[in-house]
């Protein structure tokens, strides 16, 4: 971490867009209003698998207020999709994606087969519900469990084993257990729903409102697709209602609005419902583990085999890492690790908080507890038997690790080691307690990134990137570098962002914004301050016997003034310094590189404990504590920081207990797509969060010595649930979300 941030400045600032959120004056995606606005709503599939034969939108077009009803038969022709369709024909089936209005094909149920667009969106829910289409069904493969029997998983470069070592180790270990664990489909579920407001001027350039964690690639995927220079399509979001992944993509339906917004030569708002949120921006795929896991009698892992079978879309392939947190964890001399994925007939899955990673963990971790049981260990202390010290996959030394020090942390504040560790050996009433943990580990990163600096004379700095802020407080962290940086107060700083006109900016997500971000926030502002010395270097008010010119370094930055440092009565206020040189203002435009890491690999930690009391009459599971130890590099704002794992805590707690995607196998639709019937937890379902930060710099990663912590709160927390379930109950559920029917005949 860079010197100059000086470590008596304040923990935190609060969030800069507080007030305007909770007002309701932010602006969203689907907030924006146009004379002449229309709305577009989608007519969908009744069938998962199949061709249409034809589309009846007569009665649609007749509907009052209809200005325009599109489908494939009048779609009009976008001239990147044209250019690039023989390509895309000899891909393979798998690759080909699904390109909305293109074919008469049915990939899933509930695809996209038309778009109504009408003067009000009442009158164009009708007219959409007016469009009926005549199928030839083919049969549809929603189920895994039947696809691992007799489908075919894909092939390609992602699916190669690794294995380290021997792969059969864990067989011949002193201990040694042999486990599956299953996981949902879970969907993104974000208070806001995806939204788009577009609006065209003229043929070739548009300015689309869009809810997305990447300005550039939808800027640029929307050019593509229309044929437009990228400078044509702007692209602005303000604000987003929350987002785990889902809005990195420009999905079908954003197309699909951007198509009948031009043909009706209207501004137009598309807004899903919460029941299209379950198929048109993508879930987490369903997942079946497999782990097998040797030690010796003294707790040394000697094998691990984790395989990996999740499900991925008919029409295009999405892998994520579940099985390489297994490599890295831990110091294990034989590990094997395999994955799979096999086609369905539903939407394409796609990233969720945590890809691969949380999936990953929940096996890892669950079987390390079992492990743990087998030997007789303290959970802790197993992990800590094999605590990898550099990268047992790369062999690299860590660029920092701290979680030795997130367990201690940890298990002191939730009493770890007060607890009685037999199962079933703690109880309050009609409740059995049960405590559990679980580690998380999460790739940590630097990319490259732009930022703009404007300091005026008044002492005010304008910063500005096109990045957005899915709900993290990006805008806020970054305020909190630049403030630390300059010495003055957040109030005098203004973020800029969610434009794509700005200097564009990292996506949101991958828990890389604030490493790769601030990186450029942190080297634009050290390059003013270069530039405000300068301009006083040979300022009267410096001169000393020992300084005649004063350089960076000889100075502080405290309260809007540079102050000498070996003198403090010397010193000048930015603005006279400025106003002295007769500078308007100081412009500077960082282009900040990524962090390519060589000799190092780096990773943020998380350990979770819970306590969850489980009533033995019901089989209900509540959990009562939650405390969170985390290795995230230095905190840059502790209370969004702090927020991000609440957030993760509610997921986790969400994502053990309650979460589950029902899909009728016969029709391969969703049965449960609506938040009566997909249970999220709710403020109820949630205590007291305790949230801890080591809050060591990482040296290497890049200037601010913070890693990331946007995943790796979630990664690991359903197995410290389905533990302490265990522990509470001496019965182990392998299967998310534990809930009380699994549990109900167990546990009596
Ligand atoms: Mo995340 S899955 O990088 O939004």
């Amino acid at each position: 971490m860079d010197k100059a941030i000086s470590n008596d400045s304040p923990k935190f600032i609060d969030r800069v867009d507080a007030v305007q959120k909770v007002t309701g004056t932010a602006k969203y995606s689907a907030e924006y209003d146009f004379p002449g606005m229309v709305y577009g709503v989608l007519s969908e599939s009744t069938i998962a698998r199949g061709t249409i034969t034809a589309i009846d939108t007569k009665a649609a077009e007749n509907a009052p207020g209809v200005l325009a009803v599109i489908t494939h038969l009048n779609c009009p022709k976008l001239p990147g999709y044209e250019s690039t369709a023989a390509d895309i024909a000899k891909r393979p089936e798998i690759n080909r994606g699904f390109r909305v209005f293109q074919d008469n094909i049915v990939r899933f149920s509930n695809q996209p087969i038309a778009i109504v667009a009408a003067d009000t969106y009442e009158r164009a829910v009708y007219a959409a519900s007016l469009v009926k289409a005549t199928y030839k069904k083919d049969e549809s493969h929603t189920d895994l469990n039947e696809a691992m029997k007799t489908g075919k998983p894909v092939e390609g470069n992602n699916f190669k084993d690794y294995i380290r070592g021997e792969t059969d180790a864990w067989k011949t270990a002193d201990v040694k257990i042999d486990v599956e664990y299953r996981m949902p489909l879970e969907v993104h579920n974000p208070m806001e729903i995806h939204a788009l407001t577009v609006k065209w001027e003229g043929n070739d350039k548009l300015t689309v409102y869009e809810k997305t964690q990447t300005l550039s690639s939808t800027q640029q995927s929307i050019a593509r697709a229309f044929g437009l220079k990228n400078e044509n399509v702007h692209v602005i979001t303000q604000f987003i209602g929350g987002a785990f992944g889902s809005a990195f993509n420009t999905w079908p339906h954003s197309i699909a609005a951007l198509i009948a917004a031009k043909k009706t030569g209207r501004p137009l708002k598309l807004m899903l419902t919460r029941s299209e949120m379950f198929t048109m921006v993508g879930y987490r795929p369903q997942a079946i583990q497999r782990l097998a896991m040797g030690a010796s009698k003294d707790g040394k892992l000697t094998g691990i085999l984790h395989e990996a079978t999740a499900m991925t879309a008919s029409y295009q392939v999405f892998t994520e890492g579940i099985v390489n947190g297994s490599r890295s964890l831990y110091v294990c001399p034989n590990v094997t690790t395999r994955y799979k994925v096999y086609p369905l007939d539903l939407s394409q899955p796609t990233w969720m908080r945590g890809p691969g990673e949380t999936t990953g963990a929940y096996g890892l971790e669950s079987a390390m507890d079992e492990m743990a049981y087998a030997l007789n260990m303290d959970p802790i202390e197993f992990r800590l038997k094999n605590y990898a010290e550099t990268d047992p996959e790369s062999s690299k030394p860590y660029s920092s690790k701290f979680l030795k020090e997130a367990y201690q942390l940890g298990a002191d504040k939730i009493k770890w080691n007060d607890r009685n560790r037999e199962p079933r050996s703690m109880k309050d009433g009609d409740w059995l307690i049960g405590y559990g943990m679980g580690s998380g580990i999460f790739s940590a990163w630097r990319g490259d990134a732009k930022v703009s600096a404007k300091f005026l004379q008044d002492g005010t700095l304008v910063l500005q990137s096109g990045v957005t802020d899915m709900g993290p407080g990006t805008a806020t962290s970054m305020t909190k570098l630049a403030s630390d940086i300059f010495g003055i107060p957040p109030s005098r700083i203004r973020f800029e962002l969610g434009d794509s006109n700005l200097p564009p900016g990292p996506f949101q997500g991958g828990s890389g914004t604030t490493s790769t971000l601030g990186t450029a926030v942190h080297n634009v502002c050290m390059n003013v301050r270069k530039k405000l010395a300068d301009l006083v270097k040979d300022n009267p008010s410096f001169h000393t016997e020992l300084i005649h010119s004063v350089k960076p370094e000889d100075l502080v930055y405290e309260d809007g003034y540079m102050i000498l440092a070996s003198d403090r009565s010397r010193k000048i206020s930015y603005a006279d310094a400025m106003k002295s040189a007769g500078i308007p203002q100081i412009e500077m435009l960082e282009s900040s590189p990524s962090n390519p890491m060589a000799n190092h690999t780096a990773f943020s930690y998380a350990v979770h404990f819970v306590i969850v009391k489980v009533h033995t009459a019901t089989g209900v599971v509540r959990v009562t504590r939650v405390v969170s130890a985390v290795d995230a590099g230095k905190i840059v704002n502790y209370k969004t920081a702090e927020s991000q794992i609440i957030g993760s805590a509610v997921g986790g707690i969400s994502m053990s207990l309650m979460e589950e995607g029902v899909v009728d196998h016969r029709y391969g639709r969703w049965v449960n797509n609506n938040f009566a019937d997909y249970h999220v937890a709710v403020n109820a379902d949630v205590p007291k969060v305790e949230v801890i930060f080591v809050d060591k710099p990482d040296p290497i990663l890049n200037p601010i010595g913070s890693k990331g912590m946007g995943e790796v709160g979630l990664v690991g927390f359903a197995a410290a649930v389905g533990n302490a379930v265990f522990h509470a109950t001496g019965v182990r559920i392998r299967e998310l979300p534990i809930t009380p029917d699994k549990l109900l005949v167990a546990i009596r």
